[in-house]
């Protein structure tokens, strides 16, 4: 692929999110923006006057047929992921779709199938995937720093029930995850509210829950804990304690080897600080013993913002065989070990295989089936 080529992006989308993308494409000066989308028509306008984009639509598929394009970002609500991302992969037009993937993996499923089959890239911008941090804990746990990979933990920021934190937060957390046990092979999960065990009548929409958040399908609980197997026989946890208020400084995800730790935190901007620290033991210790975490250099990874990384890795893997990173079956797997502790929840906490059987949405199959 030529490195002179200027990469023709889309944007469908053109809320918060949507133009944060827009604002960090603008300062790349290998990708143009030709065309940005709205429901809205004042949305699309402004977004189109603000980043001098003259081609505005308030139609994706309109958009997708009259400009040419490299490749489309989806910055819609998560129900609004589905059909822009196989209207764009269907036409062969590569797609970074936001967080999570789909509202359920049944949507997932055809948006994985269709870039596959026209041999688009589609990579769900799950962007803690290429951290600096986390790029670097996976070159020491390659360099055997730690010894064997014993248990990853996934750690949240909180400030929401996790009803609602599984599908803003959760699939943030389960691909970290996912970078150092690979693919999930099954989860065993609970999930309680007001200190009892969740029930049908306790599922909902998400905006049901909390009106302030973004529309993401059928959530369910207060809080949640969950334990996972992965490929590598690597055992994982995470869990969801509904705490009032977010910590952003919690947000991450611990690695455990059998002859060290390693911490990444992936709040905050990316800078060239450091957010991961290596403890040169598998045991903390006590509380006292804190002190002998060590923040690790990243000076030699490269530090740049995740969002410019994934832009580039993505464009890269246009017309390779590799895939780009948090593909769209990564993004999968992140979605099903959030959707699975409701699966295993409902089944009194039983480990249930992944990827799930059911396609539906594991809670759209509990209420069906509730008198
Ligand atoms: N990766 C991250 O760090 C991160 C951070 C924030 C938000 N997000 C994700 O970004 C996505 C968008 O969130 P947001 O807060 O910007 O939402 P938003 O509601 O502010 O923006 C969504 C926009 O999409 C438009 N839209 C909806 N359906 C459309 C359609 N069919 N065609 C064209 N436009 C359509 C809406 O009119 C709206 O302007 C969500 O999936 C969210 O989870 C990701």
């Amino acid at each position: 692929m030529s490195s002179s080529k200027t990469w023709r992006v889309g944007l469908i989308g053109c809320g918060g999110m949507g133009r944060y993308h827009l604002k960090m494409l603008q300062a790349m000066p290998d990708f143009k923006i030709v065309a940005v989308c709205d429901l809205l028509p004042a949305a699309a306008e402004k977004a189109g006057q603000e980043f001098n984009v003259p081609a505005t639509f308030g139609d994706f598929e309109k958009m997708l047929d009259s400009v040419s394009m490299d490749m489309v970002t989806v910055a819609t609500q998560t129900r609004g992921h589905h059909a822009p991302t196989v209207a764009a992969a269907r036409r062969g037009i590569s797609v970074l779709c936001e967080k999570p993937i789909a509202i359920d993996p049944a949507e997932a499923d055809e948006m994985v199938e269709t870039a596959h089959r026209s041999g688009a890239k589609l990579a769900i911008h799950q962007q803690n995937h290429v951290n600096p941090g986390i790029r670097k804990a996976q070159a020491m746990v390659a360099q055997g720093v730690i010894g064997d990979v014993v248990l990853v933990r996934g750690r949240n920021k909180a400030g929401r029930r996790s009803g609602n934190e599984f599908m803003e937060m959760g699939t943030h957390v389960t691909d970290m995850m996912l970078c150092f046990g690979g693919a999930p092979a099954w989860v065993a999960g609970h999930v309680t509210i007001d200190g009892r065990l969740a029930a049908p009548r306790d599922i909902m929409e998400a905006k049901e829950m909390s009106p302030r958040d973004r529309d993401s399908g059928l959530v369910m609980g207060q809080r949640a804990l969950a334990h996972y197997g992965f490929e590598r026989g690597v055992l994982g946890e995470i869990h969801f304690l509904a705490y009032s208020k977010t910590m952003s400084e919690n947000y991450g995800v611990d690695i455990l080897g059998s002859q060290g730790q390693l911490a990444v935190r992936a709040g905050g901007s990316v800078g060239p600080g450091s957010n991961l620290w290596h403890l040169a033991r598998p045991m903390e210790g006590t509380p006292a013993q804190l002190a002998d975490w060590k923040q690790v250099d990243l000076a030699g990874i490269g530090v740049e913002e995740p969002m410019v990384t994934m832009y580039r890795r993505l464009v890269e893997s246009i017309g390779s065989a590799n895939e780009p990173p948090s593909s769209g079956v990564e993004g999968r797997q992140a979605l099903e070990m959030i959707l699975g502790i409701y699966e295993s929840h409902r089944n009194q906490g039983q480990r249930i295989p992944l990827p799930l059987s059911q396609r539906q949405h594991p809670l759209a199959c509990w209420r069906q089936a509730s008198p």
